[in-house]
């Protein structure tokens, strides 16, 4: 009998908490927990508060405001209610900054807050609670307790809007998805080459010639061409001032403060454009169309103190406008070739007793960090103002990896993390099959989720400057907005999640089921957004002779069904357990599938090209670059061929040649042997000057079997081009394939410099 009502109480209380909502609020609170019961805010619901206190006052009313919208209650403020919302803001009241203490019982929530950023954020963690649109829904709050706060204090969403742009509405529609993710920094690129978006009045022509190009956008972005004379730009746009300090002041209600970039010394075509005396050569010129930097003289002259002058004045206005304590100065990517032919440059050079151009360019920064310090505000700039120099008192954004971060937090400079894995969020995040043309690159939400800011290589005295991290939406290959909403949706939830939660709260697993929620209200707010990765990863292991393939999803609770004779796969294919042994040429063909159902858009799909080599292991001369490692040390001979993506399939190395032995395993007949490269001008990758073949019975005495000259002209876009040479009744056991190192051709923006080669395949047939 006991036993029995033991059991009806469970079931009761069970069947209790399986009626309460569940609560999906991203990113998760530092502590919840649910009580049974539930707030009902109705027409009659009251918002009580103290009305002297202004802070409080916004807070209230943007709280308000939010209800009306989903509803169209007026709440009446700290009148006669049953049921009270009450808000207090209490600078005593030893709540983190920026953290909230939120109690739910069944006719009174409290919201405690110690300063106006946790009120707006408790706010947050309600709405994401009520229906996101107005519907006949009721406004139901589960009886709960949170108490939050974030664990770093840069939590960042950068958009670049020279590439493509997006209009002041669009940049509100983009702080709301931040706001109610608690993120807090909005970085806005408003300067690149292919677009001056921000008025400034001393220099109009930065936005009437500057904000506007000639439009190919038929043409993908790294092949446009360079706009030609007499072309009409008309591609562009521009906020003018007054819309600016509408969306700062928006941004703000929100807690988020806006970091304005203004670029310099490079990526400023468009001010060029607009004012050519500022750069080195003087001469006219468009501003860019894509992505093809060739002759264009694209930085400022660091040997004009009229730049300086221009820039000052720029940076004045700017500062007029953004109360952000952070001004970002760009200093990426700066291609110093023009100031190395520069007469006023190098006298620069010499007069200050600098080394070389990166010291000019570490000049340059420091004499804009003088000027930013002067009106109390501080410089943050990409990682390359590390070179020659950092300005005392900079803020590096480290985004080529981790590296540059680690080294400037060792130096006692604060750091923002946004590596470009992953936190490059113009990258694919499924597929890529299914998903709209990108950039490059794969960083999936689980990965993003799974990202730690705080680099493993820093020592521990150091940690604490590191602010936060932040995601960066470059915007070539996004030209429309929802087209936009894809690429952030939902990864800005995890990086929400990486940035504000505990770490040792993370959990992939439960972040899977709060995400499902979050969908349903990107659909009714008709958001566009990516549903997770569902696309099964295939990488092949290749060793000791032998092919394996394995697979793997993101997708929890999902199992992978997989083909190896061409056809779609389903339910009812293969079950994967364990992973394939390829033994001949192959389409293996894979699908995620949830409680019976396949998911995602299309199925994955690799072809495997089998030959003599694959398997085998391939050992290296020079060791690759890390950041092309393809699928692994054996990635060329695991039998798959490369693509234009040059982030998956290739092994990459600069600098050096690409010397790569195969061990066949025992002395075999060949036919022939070839080595597949990659051209790719715009990413600086070029056909070696040759390849040479050798073999050996021993792996002692080896003779050359053949040597093939480069015939792809330098000035190519993309190819693809296997080096291949036919032996005849040749027997071996080694082989060695060596691909002779070369520069960047005449004419190309890295001119003389050293040039990658990069090679997918070793195939010997
Ligand atoms: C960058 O991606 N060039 C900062
Ligand atoms: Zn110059």
């Amino acid at each position: 009998m006991k036993r029995i009502i033991i059991i009806l109480v469970a079931m009761i209380i069970g069947v209790e908490l399986f009626a309460q909502k569940p609560i999906s609020i991203i990113p998760k609170p530092v502590f919840i927990q649910q009580h049974t019961g539930t707030f009902e805010i109705d027409e009659k619901t009251s918002v009580h508060f103290d009305t002297d206190q202004l802070e409080l006052k916004d807070a209230v009313s943007f709280f308000k405001q939010a209800i009306k919208s989903i509803s169209g209650y007026e709440l009446a403020e700290n009148g006669d209610s049953k049921s009270i919302i009450q808000f207090i803001l209490d600078t005593q009241s030893g709540i983190y900054p920026e953290g909230y203490n939120l109690v739910v019982e069944d006719n009174l929530i409290t919201l405690k807050a110690g300063d106006k950023a946790g009120l707006v954020y408790g706010i947050q963690s309600l709405l994401q609670i009520l229906p996101p649109v107005r519907t006949n829904a009721a406004l139901e709050i589960p009886c709960m307790t949170i108490d939050d706060y974030p664990r770093f204090k840069w939590r960042g969403m950068h958009l670049d809007v020279s590439r493509h742009f997006f209009g002041p509405e669009v940049i509100k529609e983009y702080i709301d998805l931040m706001a109610s993710y608690k993120l807090n920094v909005f970085h806005w690129h408003l300067v690149d080459d292919t677009g001056w978006r921000i008025e400034i009045k001393k220099y109009p022509k930065l936005t009437s010639v500057g904000a506007w190009r000639v439009d190919y956008n038929h043409i993908p972005w790294s092949q446009r061409p360079q706009a030609k004379p007499g072309e009409t730009p008309d591609y562009g746009g521009y906020y003018t001032q007054e819309q600016i300090k509408e969306i700062v002041e928006y941004a703000a209600l929100r807690n988020i403060t806006i970091v304005p970039e203004i670029e310099m010394p490079g990526h400023i075509a468009s001010a060029i454009a607009a004012y050519p005396e500022l750069s080195c050569n003087q001469k006219a010129q468009l501003p860019l169309t894509g992505g093809d930097y060739t002759g264009i003289s694209s930085n400022y002259c660091a040997g004009n103190d009229s730049v300086f002058d221009f820039l000052e004045n720029i940076l004045t206005e700017v500062i007029d406008l953004f109360p952000s304590t952070y001004i970002h100065i760009g200093g990426d990517e700066v291609n110093k070739t023009s100031w190395e032919k520069c007469e006023r440059c190098q006298k620069r050079i010499h007069d200050e007793g600098l080394k070389d151009e990166h010291e000019l360019q570490s000049y340059f920064i420091k004499r804009i960090e003088k000027f930013l310090l002067s009106k109390n505000r501080k410089l943050i700039g990409w990682d390359e103002i590390l070179e020659g120099g950092l300005a005392p008192q900079a803020t590096v954004m480290s985004w080529r990896g981790e590296s540059g971060g680690v080294e400037a937090a060792k130096m006692g400079h604060d750091v923002v993390m946004t590596p470009g894995k992953p936190c490059y969020f113009d990258h694919y995040q499924a597929g890529p099959a299914g998903e709209p043309l990108a950039i490059g690159g794969f960083n999936t939400l689980k990965t993003v989720y799974d990202y730690e800011p705080i680099p493993a290589a820093l020592p521990t005295d150091s940690k604490q400057h590191v602010l936060g991290a932040q995601a960066n939406v470059w915007t070539e290959y996004i030209p429309t907005v929802s087209h936009l909403e894809y690429m952030v949706l939902p990864r800005m939830a995890a990086l929400a999640e990486v940035v504000w939660s505990p770490a040792e709260n993370k959990d992939w697993i439960d972040f899977n089921k709060r995400i499902q929620q979050h969908f349903k209200t990107y659909e009714q707010k008709g958001l566009n957004y990516c549903a997770g990765n569902a696309t099964v990863a295939i990488k092949p292991v290749s060793s000791n002779g032998s092919l394996q393939v394995e697979l793997s999803t993101e997708l929890p609770s999902a199992e992978i069904y997989y083909t190896i004779d061409g056809s779609e796969p389903g339910n009812k294919s293969s079950k994967y357990s364990e992973p394939v042994n390829i033994t001949s040429s192959a389409y293996l063909k894979a699908v995620s599938v949830v409680n019976g159902k396949v998911m995602g858009q299309e199925a994955a799909s690799q072809h495997f090209v089998v030959h003599q080599a694959v398997g085998h292991n391939v050992d290296y001369l020079n060791p690759v670059s890390r950041y092309y490692q393809a699928d692994g040390p054996n990635s060329l001979t695991d039998g798959v061929r490369g693509t234009g993506n040059v982030g998956k399939y290739w092994h990459g190395i600069v600098g050096k040649d690409l010397v790569a032995t195969i061990d066949l395993g025992e002395v075999k007949d060949v036919g022939s042997i070839a080595l597949g490269c990659l051209q790719k001008y715009v990413d600086w990758i070029f056909m070696p000057e040759k390849v040479v073949f050798e073999t050996s019975v021993n792996g002692r005495k080896y003779k050359q079997v053949g040597e093939v000259l480069n015939p792809v002209a330098p000035g190519e876009a993309e190819k693809i081009y296997d080096f291949k040479v036919s032996v005849e009744a040749l027997k071996a056991r080694f082989i060695r394939v060596s691909a002779v190192s070369t520069v960047c051709p005449e004419g190309h923006s890295g001119a003389g410099k050293p040039a990658w080669i990069f090679a997918d395949e070793i195939i010997v047939e």
